[in-house]
């Protein structure tokens, strides 16, 4: 890792200006600015249809920026080239809310199959790194089981391992919780809360308020077509959203 790199400078992680948020021909968020600094917890909120998983998907490059720009992990995504991308998804770890684990291996192999498809080749390391993620999120004596014989919140625990591996310096969350139960839901976002203390910078789309009211921290609001930040307003979380 050079001394430019992202993760030692004071650069923030993302830096998005006036960007346009598009699915196919329809504006979803307009004008778009924000920059997230290393280190922060973010909620991402919004009605359904209001543009949070848009906004995420053009971060990571899943959707193409038409308009603005976004500088994110130390690349540009308005010029990024193709060859490049795997290597921004390195730099960010990213959850959806179905796991997306392979249910025909072990948690063990599920970890390791996205070590060797990220360049890893020594077998004593990777043995060690799969341990310390594996702790990390609380699940040491895991790796021999095969996805269906963990709970859903295990198998999220197994997703966060799993997105952790590479040390990303931005974990991006889309709706993480949104297949699991209050209690487990709470303990995922503890998991989070503790992975952000330990330095990394997360941004979580949630529908769930309890988690802003509980775990407090910067908010952005998809709302009529605008992203709407804490930092500079106050942003209404009462009521039916
Ligand atoms: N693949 C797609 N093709 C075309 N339009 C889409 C696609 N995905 C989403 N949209 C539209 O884009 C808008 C924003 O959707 P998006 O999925 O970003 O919302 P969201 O805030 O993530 O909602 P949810 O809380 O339900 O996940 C909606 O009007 C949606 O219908
Ligand atoms: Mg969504």
């Amino acid at each position: 890792m050079t001394e430019s790199s992202p993760f030692f400078s004071d650069k923030p992680v993302v830096a998005i200006r006036n960007a346009c948020i598009f699915q196919e021909h329809n504006v979803v968020l307009e004008d778009v600015s924000f920059t997230i600094d290393k280190g922060e917890f973010i909620y991402l909120v919004g009605r359904t249809g209001s543009g949070k998983s848009s906004l995420l998907r053009t971060m990571y490059v899943d959707l193409p920026l038409r308009l603005g720009e976004i500088e994110i992990a130390g690349y540009d995504v308005k010029t990024i080239k193709t060859s490049e991308i795997p290597f921004l998804r390195r730099r960010l770890g990213i959850i959806f809310q179905d796991f997306q684990l392979f249910a025909d291996r072990t948690v063990d192999e599920n970890l390791f199959f996205v070590m060797r498809a990220t360049g890893w080749k020594d077998r004593a390391k990777m043995k060690q790194r799969l341990a310390e993620v594996l702790m990390r999120v609380g699940l040491g004596t895991a790796g021999s089981k095969m996805p269906h014989q963990l709970s859903g919140g295990e198998q999220q625990r197994v997703a966060i391992a799993r997105a952790l591996i590479n040390e990303p310096i931005l974990l991006i969350a889309d709706e993480p919780t949104g297949n699991l139960d209050p209690q487990v839901s709470d303990g995922i976002v503890q998991l989070f809360r503790e992975i952000n203390y330990m330095g990394t910078t997360v941004l979580m789309a949630t529908h769930n308020y309890q988690f802003i009211k509980n775990y407090p921290a910067r908010v952005l609001k998809c709302e009529n077509n605008r992203l709407l930040d804490s930092k500079y307003e106050k942003i209404e979380l009462g009521g039916y959203y």
